[in-house]
């Protein structure tokens, strides 16, 4: 039997004692799959007292991970921290310095560095791998860089933070508010650390441009994804999508078009019976388009300890079995500088306006909602409470260019009191 490829381990919170804890409990399944022993020579975490429910007693200790990184005893470097910059980011380095190869779950890192990472593990005979860090148990890696190799993609589409489909999810479920809600999530522990990560629709961003670059040979262009979160969603865009046939997804579009990659992260309208409308609570679902296989549809568990530690492992056992590959599925000296799509394709939007009660109100929105050249395809309007009225519309296609001078133009009105709220209707 080959060499035992030794770990070493730097974090333990829930996904790397769900690491630690497969390690030890599925040791002998590990080494019938990959022909070596899979050993953990030391590990790195903020306290060593801590009961994690798992024995760590056999394993040796660095306080620093960057030291961790170094060791000799060690032969893949497993960063588990997270964290865009610091520790992650100078022990990840430290690795690759030192000739070892990687496993990380962490997406913010290589949605700003990733391309920087590739080249060095590149250079320097290494590998990345980072399962993981995209739509946790789903194996969406390994689909686009393994078993869609033969395919041109021309879209990525998912819903990848399970927080947020959480929230709306049980808006709808519950009848209750984007704050009730929030805060629900927050008791449970779904949210990070920074919440704006979750429902700003940072954290799905950072997954979107990694599936970018593996879709479309780009470099990750994290800043050149449109962000957008779920802060201004009310219960009442819920029932109003329901009541057309949608839901409301926080969903990521890549898409490679003739006037440049287009990437974009935010709420919008999805046909309810389709699987991305289906999708319920912090269920992940990643759909890809390809050329010859058509269109496929991956769910799972985008979070938790047992289904982000299975994508772990996934990737040790590759490196266990010495199965290598470019970060991006292709050299990174070969990925090209993404060229950004200026505008996105045209679109349905479904608009809400809150409107006060004053004779030429609706007058004055269709007046500019015209003037801009959007057209409307259906409108609603609620009953006033305290002299303001919700109305609810939804245009025929539009461009965002459009649809912007619209937005600003209604803003600026002394007709409504708050910004509207647009979203897009998605063709899924
Ligand atoms: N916070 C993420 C989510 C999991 O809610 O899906 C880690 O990326």
């Amino acid at each position: 039997m080959s060499q035992p490829l030794r770990l070493g381990i730097a974090g333990l919170g829930t996904v790397g004692a769900g690491v630690v804890k497969i390690i030890q409990q599925q040791a002998t399944l590990l080494t019938m799959r990959t022909g070596r022993e899979i050993t953990i020579s030391a590990i790195s975490a903020r306290t060593r007292k801590k009961d994690r429910g798992v024995d760590l007693s056999g394993y040796g200790w660095e306080d620093d991970p960057v030291a961790l990184a170094r060791r000799d005893d060690v032969d893949v470097y497993v960063e588990l921290m997270g964290g865009s910059n610091g520790p992650a980011k100078a022990s990840i380095q430290a690795a690759l310095d030192a000739g070892k190869d990687v496993v990380t779950a962490n997406k913010a890192l290589l949605a700003l560095h990733g391309q920087m990472l590739a080249e060095k593990a590149e250079a320097a005979g290494s590998v990345i791998r980072y399962e993981a860090a995209v739509a946790g148990g789903i194996p969406v890696i390994k689909a686009l860089a393994e078993g869609l190799a033969g395919n041109k993609i021309s879209r990525v589409m998912g819903v990848m933070n399970g927080t947020c489909n959480y929230i709306l999810t049980r808006m709808e479920a519950t009848g209750q508010g984007y704050n009730a809600l929030f805060d629900e999530a927050n008791k449970l522990g779904y949210l990070e650390a920074d919440p704006n990560l979750d429902v700003g629709g940072i954290d799905a961003g950072h997954k979107l441009s990694l599936l970018s670059a593996l879709a479309f040979g780009t470099q990750v262009d994290f800043d050149g994804v449109e962000l957008e979160g779920i802060q201004r969603i009310a219960l009442e865009d819920i029932r109003q999508a329901a009541d057309m046939g949608y839901r409301i997804k926080l969903l990521g579009v890549a898409q490679m078009t003739d006037r440049g990659l287009e990437q974009r992260m935010s709420p919008c309208l999805v046909p309810a019976n389709s699987p991305l409308g289906q999708l319920e609570g912090g269920t992940n679902m990643v759909v890809i388009e390809g050329d010859s296989v058509g269109q496929i549809v991956l769910r799972g568990a985008g979070a938790g300890e047992g289904p982000t530690a299975s994508a772990v492992l996934g990737d040790i056992c590759d490196i266990a079995r010495g199965y290598r590959y470019p970060v991006f599925g292709q050299p990174a000296t070969s990925l090209v500088a993404a060229q950004r799509a200026q505008s996105v394709l045209a679109a349905p939007y479904y608009i809400r306006l809150s409107l006060r009660d004053k004779p030429g109100a609706l007058a004055k929105i269709a007046s500019i909602l015209g003037e801009a050249g959007v057209s409307i395809h259906r409108m609603r309007q609620y009953d006033h409470v305290n002299d303001i009225a919700p109305v609810l519309l939804v245009t025929h296609k539009t461009t965002r260019a459009e649809l912007d001078v619209a937005l600003t133009g209604i803003e600026k009105t002394d007709v409504v009191t708050e910004a509207p709220v647009a979203l897009r209707i998605e063709t899924v």
